[in-house]
C-alpha cells in the first residue's frame, strides 16, 4: 500500500490551487495528462489523486518507473510478451499495459523513457492497441495515460533524446506544478498538518516551530521541495515531541540535509559546483553583482533574507551592495 494514501494533497496557494482544480476537471475525462515539476513537488501523489478522482478508480493504478527500465527488457515488461518470444521468455507475460487495463497506467520519469520504445508508446496511444512481443495481433486495451517528469521535455525533443510526435501526443493536458519555494503561505500550512499527522502517526505529542524557526521555513530555497519539508517535519516529531523549536534547530536540520546528502538528487546536485567557469573566463565583480541582485529579486527587496541565501550576514551584504552601487 502506499505509505501516502493518509495524506491528501494540501495547499492553498493560488498557483497550486488552480492546478488541483484543473486536475479534478481532467480527471473526469480519459484524456492523457503530463504532469511537470521538480523533484518532490508531489507529481506521483497528484496522479493518484487523478486516478481516484476518475471514474476508474476501482480499476488498477499501475506505476512504470520510465528511468528504472532496462534498454533490453522495456518493451516486453510495458507490452508484454509470448511464451518462447525471445530466449529466456519462459512463461507468457501480460506487461504492464494490460496490467493497467480498466484503470490508469503512470509512466512515471517518462523523460527517461528509452527512445528505442518511444515510437511503440505512441501507436499505443494513439489507438489503444498493445502487441505484446511474439504475438502478432495486438490487443485492444482500455487504459487512462498519466505521465510525468521533472525534466524539461521540450528540451530533450531539441536534443533528440525525446520524439515531438510522442511529447505532443502526452502533453494533450499539461500540469505544472510549482515549487514549494514559489508556493508562500503553504510552507506553513503543510508544516503544520505534517506535524500533526507525524504526531498521530507517532503517538506523540506535537512538537511546534516558534516564529523565528517559520521565517526560516518560509524563506528556504526547498531544493527538495514537499518530500525534505515532510521529512524535516517526521524528524521534528520524533526527536523533539512536545517542544517548541526556534531557529537554530531548523538551521542545523537544513544544513544537515545539505551535507548528509540525505533527501534528494536536488540537494545533491547543491554539492557540484553550481556555475562551472566558461572557457573565456568571467568576471567575478559581475558575477557577484548579479547573484546579489537576483537574491535581492528573489527575497522582493528584503535584505535580511537575501544576506541568508547569499549566506553573509546582514552588513557584508550592504557593505557589498554598496560597492556595486545597488540599491
Ligand atoms: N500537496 C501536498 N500535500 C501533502 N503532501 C504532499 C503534497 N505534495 C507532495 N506531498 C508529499 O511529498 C512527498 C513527495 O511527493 P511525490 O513523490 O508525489 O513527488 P514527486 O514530484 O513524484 O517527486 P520525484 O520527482 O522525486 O519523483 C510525498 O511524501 C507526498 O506525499
Ligand atoms: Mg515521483
Amino acid at each position: 500500500m502506499n505509505p501516502d494514501t493518509q495524506i491528501e494533497m494540501m495547499g492553498s496557494s493560488p498557483t497550486f490551487v488552480s492546478v488541483l482544480r484543473a486536475s479534478r476537471l481532467v480527471a473526469a475525462t480519459g484524456a492523457t495528462v503530463l504532469i511537470q515539476g521538480e523533484s518532490g513537488v508531489g507529481k506521483e501523489l497528484l496522479a493518484r489523486a487523478i486516478h481516484d478522482a476518475s471514474p476508474r478508480s476501482k480499476g488498477p493504478f499501475v506505476p512504470v518507473n520510465c528511468a528504472a527500465l532496462s534498454e533490453s527488457l522495456v518493451e516486453s515488461e510495458l507490452f508484454g510478451h509470448t511464451k518462447g518470444a525471445f530466449t529466456g521468455a519462459l512463461n507468457e507475460r501480460a506487461g504492464r499495459i494490460a496490467a493497467a487495463h480498466g484503470g490508469t497506467l503512470f509512466l512515471d520519469e517518462v523523460g527517461d523513457m528509452p527512445l528505442s520504445i518511444q515510437a511503440k508508446m505512441l501507436r499505443f496511444l494513439e489507438n489503444g492497441e498493445c502487441q505484446p512481443l511474439g504475438q502478432e495481433q495486438p490487443r485492444k486495451v482500455n487504459v487512462r495515460v498519466v505521465a510525468a517528469t521533472n525534466r524539461d521535455l521540450s528540451a530533450l525533443v531539441l536534443a533528440n533524446r525525446f520524439r515531438q510526435d510522442l511529447f505532443y501526443r502526452l502533453q494533450v493536458v499539461p500540469l505544472m506544478l510549482p515549487p514549494l519555494r514559489e508556493r508562500g503561505q503553504d510552507v506553513e500550512l503543510l508544516t503544520r498538518a505534517f506535524l500533526a499527522f507525524f504526531s498521530t502517526r507517532h503517538g506523540v505529542s506535537c512538537p511546534v516551530f516558534a516564529r523565528g524557526a517559520q521565517e526560516v521555513l518560509r524563506h528556504y530555497s526547498w531544493p527538495g521541495n514537499i518530500r525534505e519539508l515532510r521529512n524535516l517535519c517526521e524528524r521534528a516529531v520524533i526527536f523533539h515531541p512536545g517542544q517548541s523549536l526556534d531557529e537554530t534547530f531548523v538551521q542545523g536540520q537544513l544544513n544537515a540535509q545539505i551535507s548528509s546528502g540525505q533527501v534528494s538528487m536536488s540537494n545533491a546536485e547543491l554539492l557540484t559546483p553550481a556555475l562551472a567557469l566558461p572557457n573565456g573566463g568571467i568576471s567575478l565583480d559581475t558575477l557577484e553583482r548579479d547573484m546579489i541582485r537576483a537574491a535581492l529579486e528573489r527575497t522582493q527587496g528584503n535584505r535580511t533574507h537575501a544576506a541568508r541565501l547569499l549566506d553573509v550576514s546582514r552588513d557584508t551584504l550592504l557593505y557589498r551592495m554598496k560597492k556595486h552601487a545597488l540599491r
